[in-house]
């Protein structure tokens, strides 16, 4: 049971371990939230006056340019828990101050893929950094603007979603160096989601079983998003 909402969300968040299936489901998601954006204002108005889609989809890390840079080191060098920690929070600062509250304050809905919580579930839960160290990135990152009013998180066992990576990347030559984790450090980041999810109040929060099958996710996720 999900617990009532009031109105649209504006501000969405879709998180979940790497092979959980939120990147398929993205469009769907997006989809709902535009039907929904679109009972309101048809389309939102840029700064500038321009006319733009009323959900902005983005990502993270990542999500302006900036970030997206920042995307690629944390990505690919090698680095310590707290040098990690700090680069994916810089990338956040910029993504919200560059990309998603402009966007919000342009009316438009924003759905983005990863959000705070991925830090306090892999650096946090899986590199072990100090909770108290991401409490204060936490509240500072979020100064000037709004965070999400609904987080959605695909939530399944480290085994099955290990096994789904194995499938998806077969014959891939590179995996990124959080792909590159083993079981104990995925099971570590679905606590580390629980614990996060906990710090949210709880009707910004919707869990997925995202072991079902998809066609039962989409229900799930029409009955979260899709307002009668
Ligand atoms: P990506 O390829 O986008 O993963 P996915 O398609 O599963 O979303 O890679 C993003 C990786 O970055 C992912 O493994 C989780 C990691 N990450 C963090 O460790 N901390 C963070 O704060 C964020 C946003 C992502």
């Amino acid at each position: 049971m999900q617990p009532a909402r009031q109105n649209s969300p504006r501000f969405v968040v879709v998180e979940g371990m790497d092979g959980s299936g939120k990147g398929t489901h993205l469009p769907f998601i997006e989809a709902c939230l535009s039907a929904g954006a679109g009972k309101g204002a048809a389309e939102a108005t840029g700064a500038a006056g321009t006319r733009g889609p009323s959900v902005l989809v983005t990502r993270e890390p990542g999500g302006s340019p900036l970030a997206e840079t920042l995307r690629d080191l944390v990505l690919t060098r090698p680095m310590d828990g707290l040098t990690e920690c700090l680069t994916v929070f810089a990338a956040r600062r910029d993504h919200l101050t560059q990309t998603i509250w402009p966007a919000l304050a342009a009316g438009q809905t924003v759905l983005c893929d990863r959000y705070l919580d991925s830090s306090w579930a892999y650096q946090g839960a899986g590199r072990g950094l100090d909770p108290a160290v991401l409490a204060l990135l936490s509240e500072q990152v979020e100064r000037g603007g709004p965070g999400p009013d609904l987080v959605i998180y695909f939530d399944l066992p480290a085994a099955v979603a290990a096994a789904r990576r194995a499938q998806r990347d077969a014959g891939l030559a590179q995996r990124d160096r959080f792909e590159q984790e083993d079981l104990a450090f995925f099971e570590r980041v679905r606590q580390g989601y629980r614990e996060a999810a906990a710090r949210r109040s709880p009707q910004t929060v919707a869990w997925i079983d995202a072991s079902q099958a998809p066609q039962d996710i989409q229900k799930q996720l029409s009955d979260i998003l899709v307002k009668p």
